[in-house]
C-alpha cells in the first residue's frame, strides 16, 4: 500500500473497540475489532476497565495496520469516536484510573436523580443541558466516583482524600474520548459533542456550567478543555517514540451517535439517521438552533467544525436494542446474532408475544429509570422463534416510539431514514422497521458510519478532505426497504404500548 495516504478512526464502543482505516473515497481499507470485559459488580451496575480499553485500542490499531500492510506514516490523521457518557477519573501523575469506568448503562445513581427531581431542579438542568436528568449521563457518575473511590487503590504514598486531590487539580475527569486523547497525545481534551452528554455543560453558552458543577459537586479543576469535533488546531500528535512509531495528528472526536450522523453525511437541518448498536439512537440535525423537545427527546450538540457555529441535534436514545439480541445469545436461545433473522422468519408472527427489553430502565421518550424488562403474552405454545421475533420487533417498535416524538418536535415527516450499525445487516429487521414506521429505510454501503464519521472529522481538520460535498459524494446506497405487509401494524403497535406500560416503574423500592 505504498504511496497512498489514509485516515484512521478508533471506534471505542460499549462492547468493544474497533480501528478502521479509510481511503479518500471513504472506502474501508483496514478493520480490526476486540471485545472487552463487561463488569457487573452489583445488579444494575456496569463497569469497564479503562486500562483494558487502552490495551485493546493499541492492539486493534496494530492489527488493522499490519493486516492491510499500511504504515502508521501513511495515516494523515486519526479520529476518535466513543461510547458516550461512560465516566472515568484518573490520576494525572501516574495516569492510573482511580476506579473502573462507570458505563452509561449503569443505574447506581438513580436515587441521586430522584433527589434532584424532589428538589424541583430538573427543569433547570433540562434548560441548560438539553438533557432529561437521568443516571445515564456523566454528572452523577463523576460525583459517585469522587465520593466512593478507594484512596488505597490510588497506590500513592499519601492516602489523602480524593476530593482534596480533585480540588487541587491532581485528578482528571473524562469520557472515553478524553481518556484515549490523553493516552495518545498526553493532552486533556474533550470535544463539544461528548461534553454535551455530561450534564455539566451548558449547550447554549458552550461552557462548563458553574451551577451544575456546584450541584453535582464536581470541581472545575477536574475537567478537560472543550474543543470542536473537527479541530484544525489538532488535539495533539501521537508520540513518534510511542507504540505507533509515528507522529500522527489526532484531530477529530465525536460521541458515537454524533459520529454516525456525520458519517451518514446528515449535514443539513432535517437530515436524520438511526444507529442500531448496543442501544439505538435516532438523531436529527436541527442546524444551528437548539430545538427543545416537548416529547421526551434530548437536545444535544451534533457537531462543530473549527471556526463554524455549533450544529445541534434532537436525539431519541433507546438503551437496549442490539443488547437484547446479545441477551438471547446469553440465554442460549440463539447461537449468534445472524441466527435471529432465520428464526424470526420461520414464524408468521410472535403469536401475541411482546418483549420490552427495559433492562436498564427506559430512555426516550419514557425516561423511566425504574422500568425493567418484561415479556407478556406467552402461552404454552410459545416457542423460542416467537421470542426471537418479538425481540426484533421490540427494536422496531422502540424506534417508532422515538420517531413519532421526533416528528412532533420537528414538524418534519420522516419520509426516509438512514440506518447503520451492526444490526442493519439483518434484512428482516430493516424490512420490519420500514413496515412498522411506514417509512423508507435506506442502508448505505459503508454501514460502519460511526468510524467513518470520526475519520471524516479528523480528515477535514487536516485537509485530507476539503469540503462536505466531497463527503456527500462518497455516500452510496446499498439497499432501500420500502414499507409493505402492514399486517395489523397499528393494532400491534397499540399492544406494544400496553406492554411498555406494564414494564414501567417495576423496580420501585
Ligand atoms: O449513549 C450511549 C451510546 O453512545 C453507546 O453507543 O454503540 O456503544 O451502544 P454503543
Amino acid at each position: 500500500m505504498s504511496g497512498e495516504t489514509y485516515v484512521g478512526a478508533i471506534d471505542q464502543g460499549t462492547t468493544g473497540t474497533r480501528f478502521m482505516v479509510f481511503d479518500h473515497d471513504g472506502k474501508v481499507v483496514a478493520n480490526a475489532y476486540e471485545k472487552h470485559e463487561q463488569i457487573y459488580p452489583e445488579p444494575g451496575w456496569v463497569e469497564h476497565d479503562a486500562n483494558e480499553i487502552w490495551d485493546n485500542t493499541k492492539n486493534v490499531i496494530d492489527a488493522a495496520l499490519s493486516s492491510a500492510g499500511v504504515d502508521a506514516e501513511q495515516l494523515e490523521a486519526i479520529g476518535i469516536t466513543n461510547q458516550r457518557e461512560t465516566t472515568l477519573i484518573w490520576d494525572r501523575e501516574t495516569g492510573q484510573p482511580i476506579h473502573n469506568a462507570i458505563v452509561w448503562q449503569d443505574r447506581r445513581t438513580t436515587e441521586r436523580i430522584e433527589t434532584l427531581e424532589a428538589d424541583g431542579k430538573t427543569d433547570d438542568v433540562r434548560a441548560k443541558t438539553g438533557l432529561e436528568p437521568d443516571a445515564y449521563f456523566s454528572a452523577t457518575k463523576a460525583e459517585w466516583l469522587l465520593d466512593n473511590s478507594d484512596p488505597i487503590k490510588l497506590q500513592r504514598s499519601r492516602p489523602e482524600d480524593i476530593r482534596d486531590r480533585a480540588a487541587d487539580g491532581e485528578l482528571a475527569f473524562g469520557t472515553i474520548d478524553t481518556w484515549l486523547i490523553y493516552k495518545l497525545t498526553g493532552n486533556h481534551i474533550t470535544d463539544v459533542t461528548n461534553a454535551s452528554r455530561t450534564m455539566l455543560f451548558n449547550i447554549h453558552d458552550m461552557e462548563w456550567d458553574d451551577e451544575l458543577l456546584e450541584e453535582f459537586n464536581v470541581p472545575r479543576e477536574l475537567l478537560p478543555e472543550v474543543r470542536p469535533s473537527s479541530d484544525d488546531d489538532h488535539y495533539g500528535e501521537t508520540d513518534a517514540n510511542g507504540f505507533l512509531g509515528a507522529e500522527v495528528p489526532v484531530a477529530g472526536a465525536l460521541g458515537d451517535q454524533q459520529a454516525a450522523l456525520f458519517g451518514q453525511t446528515c449535514f443539513d437541518a432535517g437530515d436524520a439517521k438511526n444507529t442500531y448498536g448496543t442501544g439505538s439512537f435516532m438523531l436529527m440535525n436541527t442546524g444551528d438552533e437548539a430545538v427543545m423537545s416537548e416529547h421526551g427527546l434530548l437536545t444535544t450538540v451534533g457537531f462543530q467544525r473549527s471556526g463554524e457555529p455549533v450544529q445541534y441535534a434532537l436525539e431519541g436514545s433507546i438503551f437496549i436494542t442490539g443488547a437484547a439480541i446479545e441477551w438471547l445469545e446469553d440465554m442460549t436461545l440463539i447461537d449468534n446474532a445472524t441466527e435471529s433473522e432465520k428464526l424470526a422468519r420461520s414464524v408468521e408472527s410472535t403469536d401475541g408475544v411482546y418483549f420490552v427489553p427495559a433492562f436498564t430502565g427506559l430512555g426516550a421518550p419514557h425516561w423511566d429509570q425504574r422500568a425493567r424488562g418484561t415479556i407478556v403474552g406467552m402461552t404454552r405454545g410459545t416457542r423460542r422463534e416467537h421470542i426471537v421475533r418479538a425481540t426484533l420487533e421490540s427494536i422496531a417498535f422502540q424506534t417508532r416510539d422515538v420517531a413519532e416524538a421526533m416528528e412532533s418536535d420537528s414538524d418534519i415527516d420522516l419520509s426516509s431514514l438512514r440506518v447503520d450499525g451492526g444490526a442493519v445487516k439483518n434484512n428482516f429487521l430493516c424490512q420490519l422497521q420500514s413496515n412498522i414506521l411506514d417509512t423508507e429505510i435506506v442502508r448505505p454501503q459503508v454501514d460502519e458510519t460511526t468510524a467513518l464519521g470520526a475519520a471524516y472529522a479528523a480528515g477535514l481538520a487536516v485537509g485530507y478532505w476539503e469540503t462536505l460535498d466531497e463527503l456527500r459524494e462518497n455516500w452510496q446506497v446499498d439497499r432501500e426497504f420500502a414499507p409493505k405487509d402492514p399486517q395489523n401494524v397499528e393494532t400491534r403497535y397499540g399492544r406494544w404500548k400496553e406492554a411498555v406500560d406494564r414494564s414501567l416503574d417495576w423496580a420501585r423500592e
